[in-house]
């Protein structure tokens, strides 16, 4: 292994490497996930194309050194980190937009592509890409479909998973594989493209991706119901949900996720609440009209203590801002910032908010708690100012997590519904899925990567009994 950076170096150039004793090297082995500690890996290798990625992968194998696939490196579940050792195979060079067509309805996309670039160059040409995870400012494609993310729009128009149709993959081993398709259908021999989508990079290196776009909405608008507590924010959230409203936005955010953004956002949350519903419609002007006007009737009549409307472009890109300030507001904020994405089945929103109350009380953690609420996928924050490499705290902060998922898997919900599972969650995965389930995974991931050095210890926990037990 020690030669390995040479060897890259020889094959790729130089340029291509953050090696030892580079100023930058440490970034590499950290992301946004809660983790205090870092994995500094042997070097990172920059990437241009496709060839350069299968050079890599090809290298690495013969080598046998593992390697860490990275985007943009804000996932929050420690999916890029290289726990192994090893190098990081990063695509943050692989910035090209190769493709908008209009006609097709499609883009074709390198994996460093900032998702927010890709939203403004698509936008401009009448065309929309919905997911939006909230780190689209920086986060990139690649990423976004390796973790399949998801996002405020998700409730209308679903996740990434659902406007990726094409694949270009790298493998372990340097071979190059082309996967999908650029029609609207297609069911041609097995969807590996929906296989590889959410994969955490433990099968293959995304270098190229065909997504679907939609027309752009003619017009949007959102309105904030205000609401006394996040307990009727929630009921109205179900209430509104068993109307069979649409709208494209259904979101949650407690009163100490409004607090932790106040004086920082330049849009202003009324002062009174104590939960804020954020709900976004789009469409043609006169039905929207009619859809705001609906909701406020009924925000009202499910004990809004305000219904607020922001249909002016600058006041609307105002509360996004707001809203996407919460999660860096509450790390700035606090030492320890546990930050989950629980999903539960939509009718069991009420209860699951109770719960992580009951395990706030039970453990003293502070929680906040926002998110897509109308999905029934809400983040759960477990905020501490202590120390946190103090094992006891820590301990402690993995426990209040653990209740949340068992809360979570007794309400019939998920551990993650859109930052992934990682190397965070990768250890709780047992309390969702079978032995069964996860031997099947394990077979399916050694069919991509039989050597297992494609981030290795990711996604799914190694086996600790035989299948048959
Ligand atoms: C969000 O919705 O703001 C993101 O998923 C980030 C987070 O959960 O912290
Ligand atoms: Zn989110």
């Amino acid at each position: 292994m020690s030669d390995i950076v040479g060897i890259l170096e020889r094959e790729l150039g130089g340029d291509a490497i953050v090696g030892p004793g580079h100023e930058r090297l440490d970034d590499y082995g950290r992301d946004e996930s809660p983790l205090p500690e870092f994995f500094p890996p042997l070097c990172a290798v920059l990437v241009e194309s496709t060839e350069q990625a299968a050079a890599v992968l090809r290298i690495c194998l013969e080598r046998k050194v593992p390697v860490t696939p990275r985007g943009a490196g804000s996932g929050m579940c420690g999916g890029a980190l290289p726990i192994a050792g090893g190098i990081v195979l990063s695509t943050e060079r692989m910035k090209r937009i190769i493709e908008i067509d209009p006609g097709d309805l499609i883009a074709v996309v390198q994996p460093g592509v900032v998702t927010g670039v890709l939203q403004a160059e698509v936008e401009a040409q009448g065309l929309f890409y919905p997911p939006d995870p909230a780190s689209l400012e920086y986060c990139s494609i690649g990423g976004n479909a390796a973790t399949n993310a998801g996002g405020p729009r998700a409730f209308k128009y679903g996740v990434t998973r659902e406007y990726i149709l094409g694949l270009q993959v790298a493998l372990m081993g340097g071979e190059v594989l082309r996967c999908g398709r650029r029609t609207a259908k297609g069911v041609t021999g097995y969807d590996l493209v929906a296989g590889f989508v959410g994969t955490e990079g433990t099968f293959g290196v995304i270098t190229e991706l065909v997504v679907k776009l939609l027309p752009k909405p003619p017009a949007a608008a959102t309105v904030l119901g205000v609401f006394p507590d996040v307990a009727a924010a929630g009921s109205a959230i179900t209430m509104l949900l068993r109307d069979g409203l649409r709208p494209r936005v259904l979101e949650l955010a407690d009163k100490s996720s409004i607090d932790h953004i106040r004086g920082k956002s330049r849009y202003r949350f009324p002062d009174n609440a104590g939960a804020i519903v954020l709900i976004e419609v789009d469409g043609e002007p006169e039905s929207m009209e009619m859809m705001m006007e609906k909701i406020g009737v009924r925000c009202d009549e499910l004990g809004a203590i305000d219904v607020l409307a922001a249909t002016e472009p600058a006041e609307r890109r105002a509360v996004w801002e707001a809203r996407r300030l919460i999660s860096p507001s509450l790390k700035e904020a606090y030492r320890i910032k546990v930050n989950e994405d629980v999903c539960v089945p939509r009718g069991k929103i009420v209860e699951m908010l109770a719960r992580v109350d009951q395990v706030s009380a039970e453990t003293q953690i502070k929680t906040c708690v926002f998110g897509h609420a109308g999905d029934g996928n809400l983040h759960v924050n477990l905020l501490s100012h202590d120390d946190p490499e103090d094992p006891a705290v820590r301990k402690h902060m993995w426990a209040a997590a653990s209740r949340i998922f068992e809360h979570t898997i007794a309400l019939g919900g998920t551990l993650s519904g859109e930052h992934g599972i990682g190397l965070t969650k990768r250890d709780y995965v047992h309390l969702e899925q079978s032995e069964q389930v996860l031997e099947w995974q394990r077979r399916w991931k050694l069919m991509w990567d039989p050597s297992n050095l494609l981030n290795p210890g990711k996604k799914i926990p190694a086996r600790t009994k035989p299948c048959s037990e």
